[in-house]
């Protein structure tokens, strides 16, 4: 069957609500890291309410120069529970991942099991705000102070996710969003890398353009080639402008989807601290192992065949996955959460311009397809 529903639709401007902007940079000729990308990071600074934002090429590449920018070596904390790029940057970065586990309510970082993980060659944690869900920052805070770990929040997932009513973005030493075309707010393609440190965005800048020094005569930093585009920069800018509408927007569609699916057995949904909002990326199912009608993988299957594009995360988890088991790591004492919510977690359509119709046809494929052989 082919796919009617795919995953994602990423929310773009219209053609011609750029053209003007598109035409102007590619007749000046400046397509890269200027003055589109200037205005683009001042936008999302003042949309988080943060100092310093760093557009990078992408949410790994940003992870990776911060972590590097840092000068941190040794071992770096990593819930098991997230996408691969959390994990990977830290490999690239030089650093050796410890899997921790994560809360069964929220799916975030543990922080009793990313304590107990901790050793003498620990210095970092890089903790996740999976699905959109904001972490558990104070606690997060204490354990990094008490323990003197440097923290990296890979926010990939969470822009515009707001923590007792801050937005993400200005916790830890450096936070990293993905602007990637699944994003709320996307750019296409692209991260940024948001602090309070002033000092360490200036690094951060100097090594997305390979580490070159002011005067462009000689390279004093480690650097990667992550510069960010103008063109992407001009579609950014458009996005954070209405960002609180799609994040509204999307937030009604979870609730609806929840109105219409909340009674199937075995299905629950996606539990959100009351001091938290998400950043309502996804329409995420949790199918119980006991209760549930049929496996998770299994229900994707049957959405394949309806033409409903769904996907199961995080699967395997990051322990469990080839590149991690080949490379020199740890594990906490259990994983255990993490191995079950990597069974169980599915995300169906949704976007912020999701029209009512689709909405009601997507629940109804996910009902029907749920309970198909019951
Ligand atoms: C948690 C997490 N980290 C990192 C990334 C990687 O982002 P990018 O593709 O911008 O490098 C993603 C992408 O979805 C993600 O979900």
């Amino acid at each position: 069957m082919s796919v009617r529903y795919p995953i994602i639709r990423p929310s773009l401007p219209a053609r011609s609500d750029i053209l003007a902007d598109l035409d102007a940079v590619l007749a000046s000729g400046m397509v890269t890291t200027s003055g589109q990308t200037r205005r683009f990071e001042q936008a999302i600074g003042e949309f988080l309410e943060v100092e310093h934002v760093v557009a990078v090429s992408s949410c790994t590449s940003g992870l990776m120069l911060a972590l590097r920018a840092l000068d941190v070596r040794g071992e770096a904390i990593v819930p098991s529970f997230t996408f691969c790029a959390t994990g990977l940057a830290a490999i690239w970065a030089g650093l050796t991942p410890v899997f921790c586990d994560v809360r069964p309510d929220t799916l975030t970082v543990d922080v009793n099991s990313a304590a107990q993980a901790i050793g003498s060659a620990t210095r970092v944690i890089m903790p996740v705000p999976v699905f959109g869900t904001p972490c558990d920052v104070a606690a997060i805070s204490d354990l990094a102070r008490e323990r003197d770990l440097v923290v990296v929040y890979d926010s990939a997932q969470g822009l515009g996710a707001r923590y007792r009513g801050r937005r993400l973005g200005g916790f830890g030493h450096a936070e990293v969003f993905s602007l990637s075309p699944t994003k709320v707010i996307t750019a296409v393609e692209g991260g940024l890398v948001t602090t309070r440190d002033g000092a360490l965005a200036s690094a951060i800048r100097r090594m997305r353009d390979y580490g070159k020094s002011a005067d462009g005569r000689d390279i004093t930093d480690l650097g990667l080639s992550a510069r960010f585009s103008e063109i992407h920069a001009i579609i950014g800018q458009r996005n954070v402008a209405r960002a609180d509408e799609l994040i509204r927007a999307r937030h009604q569609r979870i609730g609806e989807f929840r109105a219409r699916l909340g009674d199937l057995p075995g299905v629950s949904f996606l539990h959100t601290p009351p001091d938290c909002q998400s950043s309502a990326i996804y329409m995420v199912l949790r199918l119980s192992p006991e209760d549930a009608r049929c496996s998770r993988d299994q229900l994707i299957d049957r959405l394949a065949e309806r033409g409903v594009q769904a996907r199961g995360y995080f699967s395997p988890p990051l322990h469990r996955q080839a590149v991690f088991v080949r490379h020199a790591h740890r594990l906490a004492r259990s994983l255990e959460v993490s191995e079950r919510a990597a069974n169980q977690c599915l995300t169906i359509p949704l976007y912020a311009d999701m029209t009512d119709t689709e909405l009601d046809e997507v629940a109804a494929e996910v009902r029907a397809a749920y309970l198909e052989h019951s």
